[in-house]
């Protein structure tokens, strides 16, 4: 019985996201409208600010299930010609479809991974780095390997949701390590060392999930995959406002890419890979708010959602916790502070 009303539920997911009705306007919307949206948002994005509902579930199912017609779509304006990029985990994933639209766009890109993941074909063009970010001594390695030319986008867009509890080398629980610290050590890095632009944007991809955690430290330890992961996607949201409390002169922006159905938190194969591609949104989509938050006059400290597009967030909202968030920066700082103070590779704590 139950996995029948399973079914059933899935079922009908999957007929309405093929339908593509849009709840809102109480209307159904053909392919031919949908291009039609399309092609209205490639000119004119609507860059308007929106609160999207209060309730966390009613949020979160509201971006999952009307995504695939409401995706926001990057116009191809104004190009990025000659202007540096460096994007974290930009060959496989979302990342690789980011890093193929900043090529489309004249933009001259970096990107630093593991290597590890597979990206649909290799991408040609680009700079490719290796590093953990959950391993510090890698991270500085990778930047020492950057010429000398500043950032003018940094793209923190590497992230890991862990089945298990893992630790890195430095004795962090790894979600935290690669989808936080490392990036904040990175972005560190980059400003003491004069590598980011005056005027760069600096673009951290967090989850819309982020709405389901209260917290975010480092002394918080794994307790389920996907609570520890929200934790991690706050954490990110609260780099965002500490990052345009410290340096206003940088464009600090979170986004949320969807729900996509990339290799992360599941099989991309098999039945369930074949289910999360009839229901989720593709990498290209799922790229768009990347390339929106570099190419469009976004305000400092904004967060992009695919479907809501520019968030009003409310004062209630954990993503506000300016006190928490304050905390949370001071822990980051501490844990890089051996990592800035020398040039080369520092050891691990
Ligand atoms: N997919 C979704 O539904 C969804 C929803 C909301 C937010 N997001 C966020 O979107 C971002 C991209 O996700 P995705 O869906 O593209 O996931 P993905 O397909 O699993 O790709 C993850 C990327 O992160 C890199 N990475 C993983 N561990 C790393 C490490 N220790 N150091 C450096 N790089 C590492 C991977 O490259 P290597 O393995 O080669 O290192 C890969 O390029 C993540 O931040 C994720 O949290 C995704």
């Amino acid at each position: 019985m139950g996995h029948r009303l399973l079914t059933f539920t899935i079922m009908t997911i999957i007929v309405f996201c093929h339908s593509n009705v849009n709840f809102r306007n109480h209307s159904v919307i053909t392919d031919e409208h949908t291009e039609a949206q399309r092609d209205f948002a490639g000119s004119a994005l609507d860059l308007a600010p929106r609160r999207p509902p209060a309730n966390t579930l009613l949020r979160i199912f509201s971006g999952i299930v009307c995504q695939r017609g409401r995706s926001r779509v990057c116009p191809p304006l104004p190009r990025l010609d000659g202007k540096r990029v460096l994007i974290t985990g930009g060959t496989a994933g979302v990342g690789e479809f980011v890093t193929r639209g900043l090529l489309e766009r004249g933009a001259l890109v970096t990107t630093m991974s593991r290597g590890r993941s597979q990206g649909s074909a290799r991408v040609p063009g680009i700079t490719e780095l290796t590093a953990d970010l959950a391993q510090f001594s890698t991270v500085v390695d990778a930047v020492n390997q950057l010429d000398t030319a500043p950032v003018d986008i940094l793209i923190c867009n590497s992230g890991v949701l862990m089945s298990q509890n893992e630790f890195s080398s430095s004795g962090l629980e790894k979600t935290f390590a690669v989808n936080v610290a490392g990036h904040h050590l990175l972005y560190r890095l980059l400003i003491q060392r004069g590598l980011l632009a005056p005027d760069a944007r600096l673009i951290i991809t967090t989850g819309d999930i982020y709405r389901s955690a209260e917290h975010c430290s480092k002394d918080l330890p794994f307790d389920s995959p996907a609570r520890t992961y929200a934790r991690s996607k706050l954490g990110n949201l609260w780099q965002v406002s500490e990052l345009s409390w410290h340096f206003p002169h940088l464009t600090a922006i979170a986004i949320h890419p969807g729900v996509v159905a990339s290799g992360f938190a599941g099989a991309k194969g098999g039945l369930a890979g074949w289910l999360r591609g009839k229901l989720l949104i593709d990498e290209q989509a799922g790229a768009q708010a990347a390339l929106i938050a570099a190419t469009q006059q976004l305000p400092r400290g904004a967060y992009w959602h695919n479907v809501f597009g520019l968030v009003d967030l409310a004062d209630d909202d954990p993503g506000q916790d300016e006190d928490q968030a304050g905390v949370l920066w001071e822990q980051l700082e501490w844990l890089i502070a051996p990592y800035l103070s020398s040039a080369d590779t520092g050891s691990e704590q």
